[in-house]
């Protein structure tokens, strides 16, 4: 038999009968409420993706011994639709999430598909419920593609069967009051990533470990834990985000902008790379330095104990930026350059202003996707 790949034109779409009643978009909290639909595609080893459906968004029925409840077959993604003043629906860089699904699919043997047709998929889905896309800036509906095994087994193996599901979450901006700087504590006694491991896939197996460190830093009063990694304290992630420093340079006063590297160590966040992209294009011609480097947590305390440390913000899609005020770190208390009556840096606030206004199809932008 011949193995199927994904074929959109194949898609069926059953609509609910109960529609929901949308909430008023400043009662949107982050991932607690859902479209009225979902897209659901099943794959089977001996068949390959069978056809795609848009159906009324319901529970899965699982067997207790489903595989993905054992050994942790699970991928996902974020990623964002938002509502252009044209009324267009755009999607923001879908190539890149895709593209790591399949990645993070591949290394935990479950299927892989044709990127491009699932966009097309997506499209769909999203203009079906495109009355759960907020009309206005700062507001998206959050998209969760997810990947899971699903074969009725506790052997330990490649999956013979898989659901690759997307629901869809109206959510408005990641702080409602605004901007606020956040603190960080920087976690010495666990580490997220390791060389050779997986944490640069989006894997819900890197999430779940991540939060008792979350839970620490939050019971002294911190809002997100700062992942370093080795006896060098190499800087790496912040909660769930990617992580930025602007420094200038001890001998020069050059201004660089500075993120980890994907060393295998490090989530590929399509944030992250917009952020690198755009530095490149538009700061690099005004004398930035843009590096993709490591740094240590010594690093950062020496160049805020000179003054030299210009800003640290968090990068990832649920947030955009996330500026940084202080980070927790041997018992000191890194300034990260804010002044008291700021929230965010002049790069932090420049980013987001670029992505959003790309991501809202303001400026004409390849990395904007219009449904
Ligand atoms: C992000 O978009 O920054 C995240 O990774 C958060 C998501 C897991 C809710």
């Amino acid at each position: 038999t011949k193995i199927k790949n994904i074929d959109p034109t194949k898609l069926t779409i059953t609509k609910t009968t109960t529609p929901k009643a949308l909430l008023p978009p400043e009662e949107l909290i982050f991932g607690r409420n859902f479209s009225d639909h979902m897209l659901s595609l099943e794959w089977t080893a001996a068949e390959g993706w069978l056809p795609s459906r848009i159906i009324p968004y319901q529970n899965l029925s699982l067997d207790p011994a489903t595989c993905v409840f054992h050994y942790a077959f699970e991928a996902f993604e974020g990623m964002k639709a938002y509502k252009d003043k044209d009324g267009n629906i755009r999607l923001f860089r879908p190539d890149r999430n895709m593209a790591r699904l399949n990645k993070s699919s591949a290394r935990i043997a479950l299927p892989t598909f044709d990127g491009d047709a699932m966009i097309q998929l997506i499209s769909e889905f999203v203009k079906t419920d495109e009355r759960f896309i907020p009309n206005a800036r700062g507001y998206s509906l959050y998209l969760r593609p997810t990947m899971i095994g699903t074969q009725r087994t506790l052997g330990v193996g490649p999956p013979a069967s898989a659901l690759l599901y997307v629901i869809a979450s109206p959510v408005g901006p990641y702080y409602p009051t605004g901007f606020k700087a956040i603190s960080l504590e920087a976690t010495d006694y666990a580490v997220r990533a390791w060389p050779g491991g997986v944490g640069d896939k989006k894997l819900g197996a890197n999430y779940a470990p991540c939060i008792v460190p979350q839970m620490e830093a939050a019971s002294r009063g911190f809002h997100q834990n700062l992942w370093l990694f080795g006896e060098e304290e190499y800087v790496t992630e912040v909660g769930t985000m990617n992580l930025f420093a602007a420094i200038k340079d001890k001998e020069t006063g050059q201004p660089e902008l500075v993120t980890a590297p994907l060393d295998g160590t490090i989530l590929e966040g399509v944030t992250r790379d917009s952020v690198l992209g755009l530095a490149h294009e538009r700061l690099s011609p005004k004398g930035w330095k843009v590096s993709e480097r490591k740094f240590t947590m010594k690093e950062i305390s020496e160049a805020a104990h000179d003054g030299r440390l210009m800003e640290i913000f968090g990068a990832g899609t649920a947030a955009i930026v996330a500026p940084v005020r202080r980070i927790s770190w041997k018992g000191q208390l890194v300034d990260c350059g804010l002044a008291d009556n700021v929230e965010a840096g002049p790069i932090a606030l420049q980013m987001k202003e670029w992505i959003e206004s790309i991501q809202y199809g303001d400026e004409d932008h390849i990395w904007s996707h219009k449904v």
